[in-house]
């Protein structure tokens, strides 16, 4: 499984056919170089939550490449009237798949929906792990520090992406504590330097780390699983 950082939350997991894509947020997304019709042939959309910078452009990149969004039931409800093709979970569910499963993992964070100045319920945010083909990458999504991460341990992650940003999510001192707790084989530092206010120092949070391998990815840079 080749796994790429496009700067932010945003992941493209590929493996075999499928082209996955996690919080896609591309077009006010700083970060990010590519621009939506790079990505072609995606298979999966995965919404972690509903802020703009995770749900981004879920709508257009569906809609262009006819891929499943998976999301929350309340963000699958929201997401139904742009006609898409849509999986809804919950908190805690996991779906076997062609390719593995998807279980849909807790977060603590808000989950609105900006539309037209209003904002929209989008229930629980959440965070994935996704299985293909027996290897395990766990995307936080946005989240604080949560003594639920210790149940993770048991999910032998292969792979997890974690928010160090601070001032919305887990700053690099409660992201090292969430490394402890969850014991993935590797880490992943995300979710910082987009905006002023979750400027960090990825290279910190590396030397801080003692439980897991961190590797830094540069925006674009890939790894495999
Ligand atoms: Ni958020
Ligand atoms: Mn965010």
């Amino acid at each position: 499984m080749k796994v790429t950082y496009l700067g932010h939350s945003v992941l493209l997991i590929e493996e075999g056919n499928i082209k996955a894509i996690v919080d896609p947020f591309i077009k006010g997304n700083d970060l990010c170089t590519i621009s939506i019709d790079d990505l072609t042939d995606i298979t999966h959309i995965y919404v972690t939550h509903g802020h703009d910078d995770h749900i981004g452009d879920t709508v257009e990149i569906a809609k262009k490449n006819k891929a499943l969004v998976i999301a929350n039931h309340e963000i699958a409800a929201y997401l139904d009237k742009f006609d898409l093709r849509i999986h809804a979970m919950h908190i805690g569910g996991r779906t076997k798949f062609d390719f593995g499963s998807v279980k849909m993992t807790n977060a603590l964070h808000g989950s609105g929906i900006s539309e037209n100045g209003n904002m929209l319920y989008g229930g629980n945010p959440c965070g994935f792990v996704i299985e293909i083909n027996g290897k395990k990458v766990y995307h936080a999504g946005d989240t604080g520090l949560t003594y639920d991460m210790k149940l993770l341990e048991d999910e032998n992650i292969d792979l997890a992406f974690l928010p160090i940003g601070g001032n919305f999510t887990m700053d690099i001192e409660d992201a090292v504590k969430a490394t402890d707790f969850i014991k993935a084989k590797t880490v992943v530092p995300m979710h910082y330097d987009t905006f002023e206010l979750i400027k960090a120092d990825p290279q910190l949070f590396k030397n801080k780390v003692k439980s897991s391998k961190v590797v830094v990815l540069k925006v674009n840079e890939s790894m495999n699983v």
